[in-house]
């Protein structure tokens, strides 16, 4: 039976001026999450807290949380936040900052949780907007945590990472305007980018596809893959940015509802594992997924209609020819030059990745021995 679709909390905003949103809202006082001070020393944050004065909303900021957030950063917002009692809660990051957000969220609302691991029990998920909605505000085009419903928290414990998914979490209100965006470094705009065409080129061979994730995960394709190399030549046009922005936001549609594949899956792993940047390793694996999934009659058929419509007789082609344009490596051993190290990580790696939530999604499930052959081949490079 089909899952019932989500596309998106209350509002979407999306191009340039509409964080101006923020100064139309009726709530009594704000928390804003922030990772560090990039935001505040790119001038995004004096634009937030204008729109908020303007709407006399009040604020606290809690500034500070790592990339891979961990739990105890989770719940020392959320500590923030039971102190400041917000009745609304400003996320404004990448996937980081947002994800983070949305946890400390939920352990606001939910004192009585005092662990990661209830919220992996669908069916102790808490309700949420008890005391709190959630706004967020991506300043990068990738993740799309503003529209999905997961979040990676690391158990600073144990190390282990825990992907949680629930549509309690998709954010009330998403606003992406790219002026968030225009100081992003190009190696982050070319990764994050490559990201959020993973999630649309995962999502539209999904085994959970539908018509209407096929109309936003195609459309994002084809965006991303005319934008992302203008952006990268030209990071501060707002028009190119702002395309990159809602582009990865519709992608995030697509795959919160369908869920996606295993590049993602080995992705995964290899942040695990290795700390290799999640959009990285996307990008670097996505041609080899895209060659091993071609096996399937049905995947095929939907990768050559979108390699026609970008000009190329096969995607696998066009997309080591936009890796190459975008400055990624063509295999995983350019960035993990330790091959004992890679080795002696090898059956972990396969293993992680098979047992991945995304792996069952994937248009063919690997065995283990394919799942062997695709990283062996991804980490050397080749056909
Ligand atoms: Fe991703």
């Amino acid at each position: 039976m089909m899952r019932p679709m989500k596309l998106g909390g209350q509002e979407l905003l999306f191009g340039e001026g509409t964080l101006a949103h923020l100064a139309t809202l009726k709530y009594k006082k704000a928390v804003i999450v922030l990772a560090n001070d990039v935001m505040i020393q790119n001038g995004v944050m004096s634009i937030i807290k204008g729109h908020l004065t303007t709407a006399q909303i009040p604020f606290e900021s809690f500034i500070g949380i790592e990339s891979d957030p961990g739990f105890s950063t989770v719940m020392r917002g959320a500590e923030f936040m039971r102190k400041h009692e917000p009745d609304l809660i400003i996320a404004v990051g990448g996937g980081s900052a947002m994800d983070a957000a949305k946890a400390m969220w939920i352990y606001y609302e939910n004192p009585e949780i005092k662990d990661l691991v209830t919220l992996m029990d669908k069916n102790k998920f808490p309700l949420l907007r008890k005391k709190a909605k959630l706004i967020c505000i991506p300043s990068t085009a990738g993740t799309a945590s503003e529209v999905s419903r997961s979040i990676v928290i690391t158990d600073d414990k144990t190390g282990i990472k825990y992907g949680i998914g629930n549509m309690e979490m998709v954010p009330d209100i998403a606003i992406c305007d790219p002026v968030t965006t225009l100081s992003l470094p190009k190696s982050i705009t070319a990764e994050t980018g490559m990201d959020a065409m993973c999630h649309a080129l995962e999502a539209i061979v999904s085994n959970r596809a539908n018509y209407i994730s096929d109309i936003l995960a195609e459309k994002a394709i084809l965006d991303i893959f005319e934008t992302l190399p203008k952006v990268l030549k030209d990071g501060s046009n707002v028009s190119y940015r702002e395309k990159m922005l809602t582009a990865a936001m519709v992608a995030g549609l697509a795959f919160t509802n369908v869920s996606l594949g295993i590049t993602h899956s080995i992705a995964h792993g290899l942040g695990s594992l290795f700390k290799m940047p999640h959009g990285l390793a996307n990008a670097i694996l996505l041609p080899y997924i895209v060659e091993f999934n071609s096996q399937n009659e049905s995947a095929k058929k939907i990768y050559d209609g979108l390699a026609t419509k970008l000009g190329y007789v096969d995607l696998v082609s066009a997309l080591k020819d936009l890796n190459h344009t975008l400055g990624i490596p063509s295999n995983l051993s350019e960035k993990l030059s330790d091959k004992s190290k890679f080795d002696e990580n090898l059956s972990t790696l396969i293993e992680y990745a098979l047992s991945d939530g995304c792996t069952k999604t994937n248009p063919i499930i690997p065995t283990k021995a394919q799942m062997q052959a695709i990283i062996e081949l991804a980490y050397k490079g080749g056909q």
